[in-house]
């Protein structure tokens, strides 16, 4: 996972700043501190005299010195925090959001309102655009951290939060949640795949329309999809089925990872996580379905034509 060390987006580049300058005024102080420690050890130490040393003390000039620089450098920092926390802040919460980003136990589900497309756990955005991100959360407090991007947020229940996710050049970055939300908590992967702008919207056109139709195996697995509890927590476009507990798949084998990054999105993944979601990602809500071979070998037909 990147680093704010290598922001790509101001935000980013607004919060490298204030570390790299509090990290350089620390190590300065801290090595000016334990120089001049080490000097006085060596220079007044006992030289087996048995003398007591000589005593000072009421110097004004110092006192005040030493008390009017640390001042100085904490309201400094101070200052850059206030300006950093602004500049990583969007600039404005009064419009509608471009993309609304649910956190669930444990997946982000993703919508972008104005083309009425929702998928979940691989966010794509186009270069050089400030994204306005609401961010939810379906259940516990989540956090969301794209470091190259953007400052953590957290994701609370019932409490709207906002945040800026931009790039200034198209890449694949990572993002993750930060706030312990329980069993499944390392597998919120958050993958952000930054496209040309020309990009994005071909990615937004085609995952705004419904996938093609199934047919042979495919349409046996549809049935299965519809018939087992499947369609209770996933919605698919087309399929009348709104369930959100689980990820949205209507554009499914459109994705490159499976149960948010638990595994690469390939036929061997998927049969596994078909059979036992939990050998997989342990503590998932996805439950132990026990389909037979045959019925694991439509669905997979089904769910690898949701393109
Ligand atoms: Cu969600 Cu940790």
């Amino acid at each position: 996972m990147g680093t704010p060390l290598s922001p790509v987006s101001p935000q980013a580049d607004a919060l490298r700043t204030l570390i790299l300058v509090t990290v350089a005024l620390a190590g300065f102080i801290g090595l000016l501190v334990t120089g001049l420690v080490t000097y006085a050890v060596i220079r007044y130490r006992d030289r087996g005299t048995g003398a007591e040393p000589r005593q000072s003390g009421g110097n004004r000039k110092i006192e005040i010195a030493y008390t009017l620089i640390p001042l100085g450098i904490q309201c400094g920092l101070f200052s850059l925090t206030v300006v950093t926390m602004h500049r990583a802040e969007p600039t404005t919460t009064n419009r509608p959001p471009d993309l609304v980003i649910v956190a669930h136990q444990w997946w982000w589900e993703l919508n972008y309102p104005g083309a009425h497309v929702v998928t979940a756990n691989e966010i794509h955005l186009p270069a050089g655009k400030a994204m306005l991100v609401e961010l939810r959360s379906a259940d516990v407090i989540h956090e969301l951290w794209v470091p190259q991007m953007a400052p953590k947020m957290d994701a609370v229940p019932g409490m709207p939060n906002h945040l800026v996710l931009e790039a200034d050049r198209p890449g694949e970055y990572l993002g993750d949640c930060a706030e312990y939300c329980g069993a499944g908590h390392a597998w919120m992967q958050l993958r952000v795949d930054v496209q040309t702008p020309q990009d994005f919207e071909a990615w937004e056109r085609g995952q705004s329309r419904p996938p093609s139709l199934a047919t042979g195996l495919a349409e046996r697995g549809r049935d299965i999809f519809q018939s087992r509890t499947c369609i209770e927590c996933h919605a698919i476009d087309g399929l009348g089925s709104r369930g959100n507990v689980g990820p949205d798949l209507t554009h499914f084998a459109s994705r490159a990872t499976l149960g948010a990054g638990v595994a690469d999105n390939t036929p061997e993944e998927l049969d596994r996580w078909l059979n036992d979601p939990q050998s997989l990602k342990p503590g998932c809500y996805m439950p132990r379905m026990r389909l037979t071979p045959t019925e694991v070998v439509d669905l997979m037909a089904y769910l690898e034509g949701l393109r």
